[in-house]
């Protein structure tokens, strides 16, 4: 089935965040080294980044690299590390000629010196792009992002630049490494894990999510577009309820 055809261009999701998972499962599959799957699943990032643009999603988050995965072992780790400076570096050009600007979320000024500085690079050569925002979410945890909002907030406080009264969504929404995207409308995580392992806790809270057990590096445009199409017939009632939806449709 011809997924993208069957779309509803009005009701395409502005915001789509993936969890990529299953690259070491996929690498064991076939015999080969963990590092395998992760230097394959980059062809996946190609995949759902080319189908995003081709629909028009406006923000597509990837998680790439949790705190949590620096437990890893240290040859994994390095080996992520290289490839994300390897990659980073061979891609500007295809980012910006399908006019794709790239930011991240996380606490990338921990990163090794050279991923930050191919990081920084790829990000101001391609701030001025207007087509889909890549965020890549690269040492990344959503309690941290919380907590430095928390914190941040508190300290305006303390200085009296704010009242308790004026904590709100936007504040902390504007304390968050997401500041001025909006939140995703949809989540999908691969290879058959359910759970969101501490992964835009706040952002997600009225996101619809879509679980595949297709493991990252398997995972291609239509995937991504028969995602979408799953998340179209969805009902999202944010509290409410279906006829009083329906209403509201009517008077649109
Ligand atoms: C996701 O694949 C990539 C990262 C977390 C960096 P995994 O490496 O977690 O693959 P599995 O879950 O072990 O199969
Ligand atoms: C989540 O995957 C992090 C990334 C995809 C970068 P993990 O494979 O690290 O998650 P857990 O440990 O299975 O929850
Ligand atoms: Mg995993």
């Amino acid at each position: 089935m011809d997924y993208k055809d069957k779309l509803d261009k009005t009701n395409i999701p502005q915001h789509v965040a993936i969890i990529m998972d299953g690259n070491g499962r996929w690498a064991k599959e076939k015999g080969q080294m963990r590092l395998v799957g992760h230097a394959t699943g980059v062809e996946s990032v190609r995949e759902a980044l080319t189908a995003a643009s081709e629909i028009d999603v406006k923000y597509l988050t990837l998680y790439a690299f949790s705190t949590e995965n620096w437990n890893r072992p240290k040859e994994e780790v390095d080996g992520l590390m290289d490839l994300l400076v390897n990659t980073i570096a061979n891609e500007i050009d295809s980012l910006n000629n399908n006019d794709v600007r790239l930011l991240t979320i996380g606490n990338t000024n921990d990163l090794p010196n050279s991923c930050r500085h191919e990081l920084l690079n790829a990000i101001k050569r391609t701030e001025k792009n207007k087509g889909t925002v890549l965020i890549l979410a690269l040492n990344y945890s959503a309690k941290l992002e919380i907590k430095q909002a928390i914190k941040g907030i508190a300290e305006k406080y303390k200085k009296g630049e704010i009242e308790l009264d004026e904590i709100n969504d936007e504040l902390i929404h504007e304390h968050l490494y997401t500041a001025g995207i909006p939140d995703p409308e949809l989540m999908i995580r691969t290879s058959g894990e359910i759970r969101i392992s501490n992964f835009l806790l706040w952002q997600l809270a009225y996101s619809e999510l879509h679980f595949t057990p297709v493991f990252w590096p398997d995972f291609k445009k239509e995937d991504l577009y028969r995602a979408i199409y799953e998340y179209q017939t969805r009902e999202r009632r944010f509290g409410w309820i279906g006829e009083q939806l329906n209403e509201l449709d009517k008077n649109d």
